[in-house]
């Protein structure tokens, strides 16, 4: 399974960068404004400098709703770094324009998935990934991850080469149960991904490894 880090914040995708464990990068509209990236220029140069700190696939996000606009967007994000993923919403109009960049070779990132019926229309147009938003479905009270293990299912039963991001993760729990129903990538939140380290029996275990061998050498 694929690790990404789901922000725009420089410093954070450094971070994780330095685990030598990440795969990618993802952001949205939102969290390009929470970094106070505005304009189009900023927007765009900002892109670039996420692809020259990661060496991996960075969805980046079209805000038009038209198939003509999406597709404009689409291909001046594609021209901007070989490792750009278009990050298009699941409406009509980004399935139609799904299924333009896949024919011109252009990956794309189907976002705003709640339910399998919208992976399969995903899927059908040839997204390279798509983002459930697992989060989001459990703060609604259904069930995230029984939406990640029927697509999982649906996906292999079709032989669908789409791939499942488990997008909206919220804590390590997310993304170990990500991993056991089948999603081929994470992004997560820094604070998610470092909570996959904690564990009190590895804190007490260095410590007292490194107290014996203070005791012993002196
Ligand atoms: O990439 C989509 C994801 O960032 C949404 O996460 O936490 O806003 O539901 P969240």
């Amino acid at each position: 399974m694929k690790f990404f880090i789901d922000t725009a914040n420089l410093d954070q995708i450094r971070e994780a960068n330095a685990l030598g464990i990440l795969d990618g990068v993802t952001t949205n509209p939102s969290l390009m404004a929470k970094e106070g990236i505005t304009g189009h220029d900023n927007v765009m140069q900002h892109y670039k400098t996420i692809c020259e700190i990661v060496d991996g696939d960075v969805s980046a996000e079209v805000i038009s709703t038209d198939f003509n606009g999406i597709v404009a967007e689409g291909e001046k994000l594609a021209a901007l770094h070989k490792n750009i993923v278009v990050k298009v919403p699941m409406i009509p109009e980004g399935v139609k324009a799904i299924a333009y960049f896949t024919k011109k070779g252009i990956r794309t990132n189907c976002t705003l998935v709640f339910s399998a019926g919208q992976a399969i229309l995903a899927a059908k147009a040839g997204a390279t990934y798509l983002s459930p938003f697992i989060g989001r479905i459990d703060d609604s009270s259904w069930d995230g991850m029984e939406l990640i293990e029927q697509i999982s299912h649906i996906y292999s039963v079709q032989g669908y080469e789409t791939e499942i991001l488990a997008a909206s993760i919220r804590n390590p729990l997310h993304i170990v149960k990500s991993a056991q129903a089948g999603a081929d990538v994470v992004t997560c939140p820094l604070s998610a991904i470092m909570g996959l380290f904690k564990h009190p029996l590895t804190d007490i275990g260095l410590a007292q490894f490194l107290a014996d061998h203070k005791k012993a050498n002196g």
